[in-house]
């Protein structure tokens, strides 16, 4: 599954060109030749998960207040796409099973962040593996991520045998322990943080070190230098343009 890792994989779609966590960043990041791209799932207050990385509508969509006290019926009333661009009114907050829907249909590899709103760990992380085990296609690779030990801890006991990135921002001093103990894959770092010190530190535990988030390509090849497998980059054709087409 993870043989496939493109070296740049399109940020909540493609962010800089398209609402992000919307079918329009999707298939824009496609359109640009991303291969996988990563977004962000939470739940509504019934329980549905959608796409969406804040804990509160406010920054991207025409709602406001925390994202779990609305149901998804309430939730699609609202415009995603127009605080980007005008030309992007009328795009909705998907539901994860329309995302999954689109990325089979485009080909993608998916990298699916769950970031339950504080309090929903293990929900999040049970309703999102219940409809990826229902849609997700044998052969195209998924990878499952968060932040929050929690949802992977959930994922591990539900879907073991689908790999699990580790998201680190500021990690914790037995981090090595915590990747151990929740089997993770991979581990998915904060491009800002690293030296080619900490990447070699996190390359000895034996996993593919992914980035977030990368829209230099100096930095991305410094990155890839140090050992880095792939980045997450909001501008997957702006970078692969820099970078070459290999690193699609
Ligand atoms: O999964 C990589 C990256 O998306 C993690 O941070 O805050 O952009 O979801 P964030
Ligand atoms: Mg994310």
């Amino acid at each position: 599954m993870l043989s496939t890792l493109p070296r740049l994989i399109g940020h909540r779609g493609a962010k800089e060109n398209a609402p992000e966590n919307t079918l329009a960043s999707i298939r824009e990041a496609a359109r640009q030749g991303a291969r996988w791209v990563e977004v962000d799932v939470m739940l509504t207050r019934d329980r549905r998960p959608v796409l969406i990385h804040d804990d509160t509508l406010d920054r991207t969509t025409t709602g406001s207040g925390p994202v779990p006290l609305l149901d998804l019926d309430e939730l699609r009333q609202l415009d995603a796409g127009r605080w980007f661009d005008a030309g992007f009114a009328g795009e909705r907050v998907p539901t994860l099973e329309e995302a999954v829907a689109l990325v089979r249909e485009l080909g993608l590899g998916l990298n699916l962040e769950i970031k339950p709103y504080p309090g929903q760990e293990e929900a999040t992380a049970e309703a999102a593996i219940d409809t990826l085990r229902r849609l997700w296609p044998a052969g195209l690779p998924l990878l499952l991520s968060s932040f929050e030990v929690p949802c992977l801890e959930v994922a591990r006991r539900l879907w073991p045998e689908n790999p699990r990135g580790y998201l680190l921002w500021d990690p914790p001093a037995d981090w090595a322990a915590i990747a151990d103990r929740i089997g993770a894959a991979t581990l998915n770092v904060h491009q800002d943080r690293q030296t080619a010190g900490s990447v070699a530190e996190y390359r000895a535990t034996g996993r593919p070190v992914l980035a977030y988030t990368v829209n230099d390509a100096a930095r991305a090849r410094e990155l890839f230098g140090w050992g880095v497998s792939a980045v997450f980059t909001d501008a997957p054709g702006r970078l692969a343009r820099d970078l070459g087409p290999e690193a699609l």
